[in-house]
């Protein structure tokens, strides 16, 4: 039963790590520390108990990540989160991307195809569809040019794990496409932890709230949606995770029906910026200071889920709000800055 999760005390990572302890798994971290902190392995021991194996390693060296597969040849699953995900410093640092998120993929995929069990969830996101022309978006919405060499590992990263399928019928893939991961664990204990100035909304939006920051900027109020702001589907980092559990059960259980499939994870629900600061506004009970401004190159104006696949297939479903997750998201906030 034991379980590599890649990226593991990142914000997504240390999440599903909570869900697969929960749920009798033996999991090994691997985790280069470059956007996470230590202190993560305390949390997740904290919540559920058990201390989790945890390795520092780079994945972008060949030979480590032999060395490590020959030591740990039992694992039954992995769940590659490992890798970078800012928009705009990949739009600076192309290469960099490309080697941290596509380099350290082949690698991995190697190393899979060596193991007994080659079971293989992988982090995607809602970004390989672009602005999609029908919403909800389905898991059948072409694949537009990626707007970002981030987004392109995205798609790139599912290319590669289809074309290894193809060829490798005892290799397993599932990839995951995330809408927007917000939210902390209720406990606590562990959460989000952007490095300076947050990129993302809700992170800034709670750094706002607490002070740290003076002003949030709502780039733009001029799009064509009820209130002018941007519409994303806001999922709760703790429903996202029990979907990676589902979903390597599934593979695990050889449910599969096929050996590589992909699934949207949403809540199938949009909320434009200013519903989403509502929100924040109504668990904080705190007004928040904002202001219109111009829009972000590079946003697109709707994106949101349709789940029916997840929800009939996977048999998961999100059953966190907005609001719990801003809650969370909240609480954790004021938790590390009082620290
Ligand atoms: N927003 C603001 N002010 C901010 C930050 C964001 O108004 O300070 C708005 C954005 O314009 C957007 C919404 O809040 O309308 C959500 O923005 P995020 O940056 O939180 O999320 P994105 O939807 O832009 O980004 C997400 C993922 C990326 C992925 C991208 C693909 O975080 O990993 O979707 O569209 F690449």
């Amino acid at each position: 039963m034991k379980i590599l999760v890649t990226g593991g005390l990142g914000f997504i990572g240390s999440h599903t790590v909570v869900e697969l302890q929960n749920e009798g798994f033996e999991v090994v971290i691997i985790d280069d520390l470059s956007n996470s902190s230590i202190e993560v392995v305390d949390g997740i021991t904290a919540i559920t108990n058990k201390k989790p194996i945890f390795e520092k390693l780079d994945l972008k060296v060949k030979l480590d990540v032999q060395d490590f597969f020959k030591r740990h040849n039992d694992i039954i699953g992995v769940i590659h989160f490992a890798a970078s995900k800012a928009v705009g410093e990949s739009v600076a640092e192309p290469l960099m991307y490309y080697e941290n998120n596509i380099t350290t993929l082949v690698y991995m995929l190697q190393e899979l195809c060596g193991l007994t069990k080659k079971n293989f969830i992988f982090s995607s996101s809602c970004t390989v569809y672009g602005q999609a022309d029908e919403l909800p978006i389905t898991e059948n919405a072409p694949i537009k040019p990626a707007e970002s060499p981030y987004g392109n590992t995205k798609q790139i990263g599912e290319e590669i794990i289809r074309d290894t399928c193809k060829v490798n019928s005892d290799v397993n893939a599932i990839a995951l496409r995330y809408f927007n991961p917000i939210g902390a664990h209720p406990s606590t204990e562990i959460g989000e932890l952007p490095i300076g100035v947050p990129q993302n909304l809700v992170p800034y939006i709670t750094q706002t709230g607490i002070g740290m920051r003076e002003q949030l900027s709502v780039f733009g109020g001029d799009y064509p949606t009820s209130d002018g702001t941007c519409i994303r589907d806001y999922i709760h980092v703790v429903d996202l995770a029990k979907a990676h559990v589902i979903a390597l059960q599934r593979l695990i259980a050889g449910n599969n029906d096929s050996n590589f499939e992909y699934f949207n994870l949403g809540t199938g629900t949009g909320s434009t910026v200013l519903e989403a600061i509502q929100s924040f506004e109504r668990v904080s009970g705190k007004a928040l200071n904002y202001k219109i401004v111009d829009r972000r190159e590079g946003d697109i104006t709707a994106a949101y889920a349709e789940t029916s696949k997840a929800n009939n297939v996977l048999g998961w479903k999100t059953e966190l709000t907005l609001d719990d997750a801003m809650d969370s998201a909240w609480k954790w906030e004021q938790k590390i800055r009082n620290k």
